[in-house]
C-alpha cells in the first residue's frame, strides 16, 4: 500500500499561476535558491505554470499586480528569510494560498523555547532544558540539567551557534557563542545516541509520516560541517525497524501537528543510546529540497520521487 492516498488531481492548470518563493536574504538564501530550483524544474515538468521569485519584497509586488494565485514557499530561515510566519502573514492579507505552515506555525516552531513549552504540556518527550536570560547562572542551570548539556539559540537554524558542553570549564564559551545570535538561549540536556528525522506531509486523510533517517555524521554530531560540507555523512533510511519506526512516525506526527503545523515539514530528534527513548528537538516547516536534503530522500524511499513529491506539497495549498 502506498503511503498517501493517491493524488486529488491529475490536470496542472487546478493550481493556475504559481509562485516559488525562493532566495531571501536570510543566511540560508544559498540553499533555499538550491531547494527552489529543484522545486521550479519538478512542478515544470508536470506541466505547472511555475515561476521563480526571489524573497519578500518581490513577491508582495507580484502579489500586488495579482500575478499569481498560489505559492509554493521554499524560503528557508527567519529574519527576512520566511520560515517564521512573516511571509505567512503577507500571504494571508492577499487571500493567496500557498504551501507549508500557517502564520502560527510558522512562528511557533521557529522558537525553540516555545515549542518544547507546547510539548511538555501535551506529555511529548523533549529533552530538559533551561531557558537562559541574561545574567542568569548559567553553571548552576548545567548543575541542574546534569552534564552534557547543549546549548544553543531558541531561533536559529543549520546548528548554528549550538555547541556541545562536557566540561564545566567549557560552559562560558559555548554561552558566549550561542548569544551572538538573536533571541532567547537555551541548555538541553544532551541526548547521547541517534540523531534521527521524519518528513511529514499532509494529504485529503491528514498527516502521514515519510521513512525516517538516521543520520550518522563521520564527526562527533550534526554541526554545520556534517549539513552542508562532509560528503561522507550517511543517512539510512528507514532509520529505524518494526515498531519503534512506527512509533517515531507516530510521535513526529503528533508533535507536528501540536506545533500548529500544517501542509508539509521535517521533525527533528534524538535516540538515546541506553533506553532506546526517543525525545523531539523542533520542527522546520520548510525544510530543504535540494538534491541532498532529507525530504526527497525519505520520499524516495516511499516510492515518491521529487515531481510527485512536489506535486504532493502543492495539492496542500489547494
Ligand atoms: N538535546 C540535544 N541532545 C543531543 N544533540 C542535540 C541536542 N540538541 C541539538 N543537538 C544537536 O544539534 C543539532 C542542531 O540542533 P537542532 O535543535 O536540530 O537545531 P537546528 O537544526 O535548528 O540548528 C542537532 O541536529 C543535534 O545534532
Ligand atoms: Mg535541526
Amino acid at each position: 500500500m502506498s503511503l498517501l492516498a493517491p493524488p486529488r488531481h491529475t490536470d496542472p492548470a487546478v493550481f493556475g499561476r504559481v509562485a516559488v518563493l525562493m532566495g531571501g536574504s536570510s543566511s540560508e538564501r544559498e540553499v533555499s535558491l538550491d531547494s527552489g530550483a529543484g522545486v521550479l524544474a519538478a512542478l515544470r515538468a508536470r506541466g505547472v505554470d511555475a515561476q521563480a521569485v526571489d524573497g519578500i519584497p518581490a513577491l508582495a509586488k507580484a502579489l500586488a499586480g495579482g500575478d499569481f494565485d498560489r505559492v509554493f514557499n521554499i524560503l528557508h530561515g527567519q529574519h527576512g528569510g520566511g520560515e517564521d510566519g512573516v511571509v505567512q502573514g503577507l500571504m494571508d492579507a492577499f487571500g493567496v494560498p500557498y504551501t507549508g505552515s500557517g502564520v502560527l506555525g510558522s512562528a511557533l516552531a521557529m522558537d525553540k523555547i516555545r515549542t518544547k513549552q507546547v510539548w511538555l504540556a501535551l506529555g511529548l518527550p523533549t529533552p530538559g532544558y533551561v531557558r537562559l536570560r541574561k545574567g542568569d547562572d548559567v553553571h548552576a542551570a548545567a548543575r541542574k540539567l546534569g552534564l552534557p548539556v547543549i546549548v544553543k539559540p531558541s531561533q536559529e537554524g543549520s546548528s548554528v551557534g549550538v555547541s556541545r558542553v562536557f566540561d564545566e570549564a567549557d560552559l562560558d564559551a559555548a554561552v558566549e557563542l550561542a548569544a551572538r545570535y538573536p533571541g532567547e538561549l537555551l541548555m538541553e540536556r544532551m541526548i547521547e545516541g541517534d540523531e534521527l528525522t521524519v518528513g511529514v506531509i499532509v494529504d485529503a486523510a491528514g498527516p502521514h509520516a515519510l521513512p525516517s533517517i538516521r543520520i550518522v555524521p563521520k564527526g562527533a554530531w550534526y554541526d554545520y560541517h556534517a549539513k552542508y560540507v562532509a560528503e561522507d555523512t550517511q543517512y539510512l533510511c528507514p532509520g529505524l525497524q518494526g515498531e519503534d519506526e512506527a512509533r517515531i512516525g507516530r510521535l513526529s506526527v503528533e508533535a507536528f501537528v501540536a506545533a500548529g503545523c500544517a501542509g508539509w515539514g521535517r521533525v527533528d530528534l534524538m535516540r538515546d543510546r541506553d533506553s532506546g527513548d526517543v525525545f523531539l528537538l523542533e520542527v522546520n516547516t520548510a525544510p530543504g529540497m535540494t538534491t541532498h536534503s532529507l525530504v526527497p530522500k525519505a520520499a524516495a524511499q516511499a516510492g515518491i520521487g521529487m515531481e510527485e513529491l512536489c506535486w504532493r506539497i502543492l495539492e496542500t495549498a489547494l
